[in-house]
């Protein structure tokens, strides 16, 4: 009899312990953030660096079609080509000689362009060091959980990069101001991608966990501009930005393509010169990255006052005051679909199929307990 007790009360355990290592094992390489944020920046100035211009332009518009919101995307522009008096077509910049997206013309909100565009401001933005007066737009409000996309492109050489031709930034600078923001727990995961000459040596010096870098060409190898516009003039886009922008066309805000098929995808046919990787400080594997991690935005499920709270976030201004929503009669205007796509992701998220399968989880094992309770009363009421 005592043995047919140890034998179900063994079996019990050994379910309860199944289940949770199924539900807690399973997410293991799913990424943890909750916010995304992209740090844009086209370092060099002049007519014939167009395409430093039209290589950040686009990744703009990428990064804002799958739905990062401009609230989270800071870009830098020194230079303004769409102004510039050798522009055949004023206030325009095209990426492609069949000019059919201009990418001037959407809704561009540019965060620093000009001379704001330095060294100095670039590494105080990663850092956060500002003074008071510093509006909030400009700044880079990451938590733990945000995942940065970090993109940038100018002229440089062996580990540095040219900020307006009057100055550098070297590979030390951004590895110790990377550092500096994992101190500070300003992220969860930095994808840090750049297109310059010898691109490569600039995340060689990176030591910060969590950080993924790929850049265009290697030490003493130049990186090339993929083709010129006639009328324009100039070369109006960079291979490798290029051909990132063509996978990057590929994909949708539900897309399961990660991060291994994007690099999988560069060929020295196509970029002419030999693009790096560097993934020994990141965590998760390439195959389990989703490139949604960090070209999108984490999509949520929210319950009705929360929902309702946000409505009245996002459709007010911060500093007015208002009476908090009646949370018992919900608004019928409520829109799920918007909210989902519409607000920054500052707020937490809740993922669905996770939650469901660990309520799931959680029911069980109580039903496990609550029997292994019974046979263990049964056993004793039998003597
Ligand atoms: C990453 O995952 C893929 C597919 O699951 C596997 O083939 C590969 O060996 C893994 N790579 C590493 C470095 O673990
Ligand atoms: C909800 O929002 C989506 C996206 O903006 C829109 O297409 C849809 O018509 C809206 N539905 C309602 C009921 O307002």
């Amino acid at each position: 009899m005592r043995i047919r007790i140890f034998w179900v009360l063994s079996v019990l355990c050994a379910c309860c312990a199944a289940l949770e290592s199924a539900t807690g094992g399973s997410d293991n390489e799913e990424s943890r953030h909750t916010n995304n944020w992209a740090v844009l920046v086209s370092t060099s100035r002049f007519w014939f660096n167009y395409r430093h211009m039209a290589n950040v332009l686009s990744m703009y518009r990428t990064v804002k079609r799958l739905g990062i919101p401009d609230s989270q995307i800071i870009l830098m522009l020194s230079d303004d080509v769409a102004c510039n008096p050798r522009n055949a077509f004023p206030g325009s910049v095209f990426n492609n000689a069949d000019r059919a997206i201009d990418l001037y013309g959407d809704n561009i909100e540019v965060d620093y362009r000009g001379y704001e565009v330095t060294v100095e401001n670039f590494l105080r933005l990663l850092t956060d060091r500002w003074g008071p007066e510093h509006p909030r737009s400009k700044r880079l409000l990451t938590d733990e959980r945000s995942n940065i996309f970090i993109y940038m492109t100018g002229h440089g050489g062996d580990e540095f990069l040219k900020f307006q031709d009057s100055e550098e930034i070297s590979a030390f600078d951004i590895a110790d101001a990377f550092e500096q923001m994992a101190e500070k727990h300003r992220y969860n995961e930095i994808f840090f991608m750049i297109d310059t000459c010898q691109a490569n040596t600039m995340y060689s010096k990176f030591y910060s966990p969590n950080i993924l870098a790929v850049g265009s060409s290697e030490l003493h190898e130049s990186s090339y501009s993929h083709h010129s516009d006639t009328e324009i003039g100039v070369a109006v886009i960079d291979r490798f930005t290029y051909y990132n922008l063509e996978f990057l066309e590929g994909i949708e805000k539900d897309s399961q393509k990660t991060l291994q098929d994007l690099i999988d995808s560069y060929t020295f046919e196509d970029i002419h010169s030999n693009a790096g990787v560097r993934t020994d400080l990141f965590g998760r594997n390439l195959s389990d990255v989703l490139i949604t991690d960090f070209f999108g935005n984490v999509q949520k499920v929210v319950v009705d006052n929360v929902e309702d709270d946000i409505l009245y976030f996002t459709n007010n201004d911060e500093t007015v005051k208002k009476p908090r929503p009646n949370t018992n009669f919900p608004s019928p205007k409520k829109n799920i679909t918007r909210i989902n796509t519409d607000i920054g992701t500052s707020l937490k998220s809740i993922q669905v199929g996770k939650t469901d399968s660990k309520a799931a989880a959680a029911s069980l094992k109580a039903v496990l307990a609550s029997a292994a309770f019974l046979s263990v009363l049964t056993y004793f009421w039998k003597f």
